[in-house]
């Protein structure tokens, strides 16, 4: 116990983390770090280095040349800055996912990360999500949270926010990169996905976004006795 509160949320690619942790964050006060984001940016720097992103060697040759900085705007934002460039928006190109599930792939990624994760949850109370948060990075979180939906309910929800900004999309494409990814994240040696036992399930398949968000802060209340600010 450092003083401060962690709430842990975990699952597949695409069940609604991200967009409910962020809500959930905002509603209770506590700032939300996505740890994908930081996957992400190492993915991106391999991408644009053109090193072989399962190239342990290479990959870990790479890391100590990186300056990866996490850091929150005026709006609470998170931005992940690589050496110095905001490159927020490039990480979440679908190119990029694949590459930074390949690189999440690597121990040696993920023990240069462990630190920049755990130093958030010291410093503030956090609601973090990812895929290993409840079994690794914080273990010791009060609440954790492992957020699931059907493969097909989360390709649709892709589709719809793909939609939203005008980016055309195939289906049958979408499907497969979650798969994909669901397939890597879950049989990888290293922190595969799976939920920490002590996490309360939640599926999201058959509920909308504010049935999760309402189910989530019910959660939190109980759990963790403090009241929503917003
Ligand atoms: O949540 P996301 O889709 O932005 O994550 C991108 C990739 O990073 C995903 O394929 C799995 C990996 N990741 C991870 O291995 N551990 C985390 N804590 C967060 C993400």
């Amino acid at each position: 116990m450092n003083g401060h509160l962690s709430i842990a949320i975990d699952g597949p690619s695409g069940a609604g983390k991200s967009s409910l942790a962020r809500r959930c964050a905002e509603r209770f006060g506590f700032l939300y770090v996505d740890t994908g984001a930081i996957y992400r940016t190492v993915g991106l720097a391999a991408y644009r280095l053109g090193i072989d992103r399962r190239d342990t060697d290479a990959v870990s040759a790479m890391l100590p040349t990186l300056d990866i900085q996490m850091a929150y705007n005026a709006e609470g934002e998170q931005r992940m800055l690589l050496n110095g460039e905001d490159v927020s928006a490039a990480i979440r190109l679908p190119e990029i996912s694949i590459c930074a599930s390949d690189v999440s792939a690597l121990p040696a990624v993920r023990a240069y990360l462990m630190e920049m994760q755990r130093k958030m949850a010291r410093e503030h109370n956090v609601i973090m999500d990812g895929r290993d948060i409840g079994t690794v990075v914080l273990p010791q979180a009060e609440l954790k949270i492992f957020l699931t939906a059907s493969a097909e309910a989360r390709a649709e929800r892709r589709m719809k926010e793909l939609a939203a900004k005008g980016v055309p999309a195939d289906f049958a494409e979408v499907l497969r990169d979650i798969q994909y990814r669901d397939e890597q994240d879950s049989h990888r040696a290293a922190a595969p996905l799976k939920a920490a036992e002590d996490a309360v399930p939640v599926d999201t398949t058959s509920l909308d976004f504010a049935g999760s968000e309402a189910l989530l802060c019910k959660l939190i209340r109980e759990k963790l006795g403090v009241e929503a600010v917003k």
